[in-house]
């Protein structure tokens, strides 16, 4: 009975040291960063956010729960801090250094949890299989090569560009306006990975001519332009052997 006793103890004990550390937790943060990120806050967020991250109303929702992640993909990308009300932030110049950023980050994180931005390199996804993952949950608002489209009401799905890894899997996590949050449940770690190697390899086309050339719409309009060109050709060899004659 003891020994049960001893071994169900030191199971726990072992599993505490090594159980993986959940995504959602209130992880350990860096006290001193928590109080930077706690500085720059009152600084600049505070006014729409609230004393206690609880939101203030028509200003700005609550912060509760968002987690670093969502820190991260707002201020990252120039979205925050907002400086006026419109019917979507848009993206600005980035306000914050990398460090800043993860201070603010470190206290919205020690003050609610919520999905954390993932340590680590993202490479490796498998693009094909991250491209039908694209197509059914993303494509639907992003166009099938992520080139974005008009929402309702002013609002839009912006064309996925200029985003480091970090910033699609944070979007990815954290769902900002109209965009939905995708759990690990719903498309694990490993999908978003595949997903993020698809969008790199999309756009990354877009710097290079061939089959995106035509504005990403595939077959049709490739088609079109040689139909148009082929006949206009046909036409004039037509005319050209009736002068002839
Ligand atoms: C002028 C008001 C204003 C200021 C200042 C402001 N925000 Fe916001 N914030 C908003 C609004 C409004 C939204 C909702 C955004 C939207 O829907 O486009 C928002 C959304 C967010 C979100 C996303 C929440 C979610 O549910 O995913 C985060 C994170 C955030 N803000 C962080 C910050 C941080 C950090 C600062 C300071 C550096 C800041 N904000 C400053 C108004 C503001
Ligand atoms: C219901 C529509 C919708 C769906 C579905 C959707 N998104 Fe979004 N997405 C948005 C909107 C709206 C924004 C802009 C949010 C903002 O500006 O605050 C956005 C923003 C983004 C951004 C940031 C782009 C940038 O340039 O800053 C990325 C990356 C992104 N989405 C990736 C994805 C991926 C990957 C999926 C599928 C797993 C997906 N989205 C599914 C609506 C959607």
């Amino acid at each position: 009975m003891l020994a049960l006793g001893v071994a169900l103890v030191s199971a726990g004990a072992l599993y505490a040291v090594f159980a993986p550390q959940s995504q959602t937790a209130h992880a350990q943060e860096d006290p001193a960063l928590v109080r930077q990120g706690e500085q720059l806050y009152n600084n600049a967020c505070i006014s729409c956010h609230g004393a206690n991250l609880q939101g203030v109303s028509s200003r700005g929702p609550s912060l509760i729960g968002v987690g670093e992640a969502a820190v991260y993909f707002q201020v990252s990308t120039g979205r925050m801090p907002a400086t006026r009300q419109e019917a979507q932030i848009g993206e600005k110049p980035v306000r914050y250094t990398p460090q800043d950023i993860d201070a603010l980050g470190a206290f919205v994180q020690a003050n609610g949890g919520g999905p954390m931005v993932p340590k680590g390199s993202l490479a490796g996804g498998d693009p094909a299989h991250g491209g039908d993952l694209f197509r059914l949950n993303c494509a639907s608002c992003h166009n099938f090569t992520g080139r974005g489209i008009a929402l309702s009401s002013g609002k839009y799905a912006p064309a996925i560009k200029d985003v480091n890894a970090q910033q699609i899997y944070s979007a990815m996590t954290s769902g900002p306006q109209s965009m939905p949050r995708f759990s690990d449940r719903q498309i694990t770690p490993q999908d978003k990975r595949d997903i993020i190697a698809f969008v790199q390899s999309v756009t990354a086309d877009r710097n290079n001519p061939g089959g995106y050339s035509l504005g990403g719409f595939g077959p049709v309009p490739e088609g079109l332009i040689s139909w148009i060109v082929g006949i206009t050709a046909l036409v004039g060899v037509t005319l050209w052997i009736g002068s002839k004659a």
